[in-house]
């Protein structure tokens, strides 16, 4: 059923959420106070558009012309069914802006921040309706990223979760929820956690990083763009699944993970990382590995059994 989302903040964000609301036939009220805010949307939103088409994720009815802008975030909020806000990383902004859309949307409707960061409990500090205000986090594009790691905080119902839930799988996401609120929500740490003993190994001089890049995208990676490490896990214990992997393995698992690295991100390890990564990329510009990725990435995604 159609709707009217409202999208508060259409940066790198915004703009590609009201792509995706867009191509699921929903009206997108969008808001930026950038003098070019309203231009950068629109030119974003032309250029997902073919890829969603490409991919079978453009509904019918759905138009670039159900696109409004508004420069008011309260205008874009007044009547929308959900708001997904995606203002700059700032605690004191957010929870100015969380004021106004809380005054103008209607009561019932789920706010829900983009934020990589912040708490909600904080964000919502100063609204009237803070049952109704999750995390809704997404990865970057999130016109194309499935995940959206939705939070509660402090005074969030549970009932603002459940519309959050079946709002996103509604638009073709794939939420998933996190039951407490902790620094980088979960998918940031489960990329920190890896990168953090690249880190540690390139530090180490144990291996390049073009190496350590291709010890994850030509082995585990290519599971992982199918299934979880859990879920590869029980796989590898064969007809005994995870419990004959874990009868197995354990020991040898549980020493790998006493002796990873806690190595810091030191100027001179940065300046490693940097160094290793030029090497890597040879020749091929930013723009080059922007166009290749975004093109593999659509390979993946017809492929991939999300959501
Ligand atoms: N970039 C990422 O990879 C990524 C991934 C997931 C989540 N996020 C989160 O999404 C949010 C937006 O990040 P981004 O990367 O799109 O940033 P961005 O800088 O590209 O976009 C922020 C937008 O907010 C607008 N803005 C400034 N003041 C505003 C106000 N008072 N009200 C409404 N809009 C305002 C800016 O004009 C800009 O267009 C952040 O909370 C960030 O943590 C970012």
């Amino acid at each position: 059923m159609s709707q009217r989302i409202a999208v508060i903040g259409a940066g790198t964000i915004g703009a590609s959420w009201a792509a995706i609301f867009l191509a699921r036939g929903h009206d997108v009220a969008v808001s930026d106070p950038a003098p070019e805010g309203e231009a950068f949307a629109r030119r974003f939103i032309a250029n997902a558009w073919p890829t969603l088409e490409k991919l079978g994720w453009v509904e019918k009815g759905a138009s670039q012309d159900r696109f409004t802008f508004h420069k008011d975030p309260a205008a874009a909020a007044v009547g929308a069914d959900f708001v997904q806000e995606s203002g700059p990383e700032r605690e004191d902004l957010k929870i100015k802006l969380f004021n106004t859309i809380d005054a103008a949307a209607p009561p019932q409707t789920v706010i829900a921040s983009s934020s990589s960061g912040l708490l909600i409990s904080r964000v919502t500090v100063e609204c009237k309706h803070p049952e109704r205000c999750v995390i809704g986090h997404p990865f970057n594009p999130p016109h194309l990223i499935p995940l959206v790691e939705v939070v509660g905080g402090a005074k969030t119902s549970r009932a603002a979760i459940d519309k959050a839930m079946a709002f996103y799988r509604s638009v073709g996401k794939h939420p998933i929820e996190i039951k407490k609120e902790v620094r980088g929500h979960v998918a940031n740490r489960l990329q920190a956690a890896l990168w953090r003993e690249v880190v540690h190994l390139v530090a180490e001089g144990v291996v390049s990083v073009a190496d350590a890049d291709a010890a994850v995208a030509y082995g585990p990676g290519l599971r992982w763009a199918l299934a979880g490490p859990s879920l590869i896990f029980h796989l590898a214990g064969g007809e005994g699944g995870m419990k004959h992997f874990l009868d197995h393995l354990a020991p040898a698992m549980q020493s790998w993970m006493d002796d990873l690295g806690t190595t810091r991100l030191t100027p001179e390890v940065q300046q490693a990382i940097v160094k290793g990564v030029a090497e890597e990329a040879g020749s091929r510009s930013i723009a080059d590995l922007q166009r290749w990725r975004d093109r593999k990435l659509i390979d993946v995604l017809k492929v991939s059994d999300s959501p």
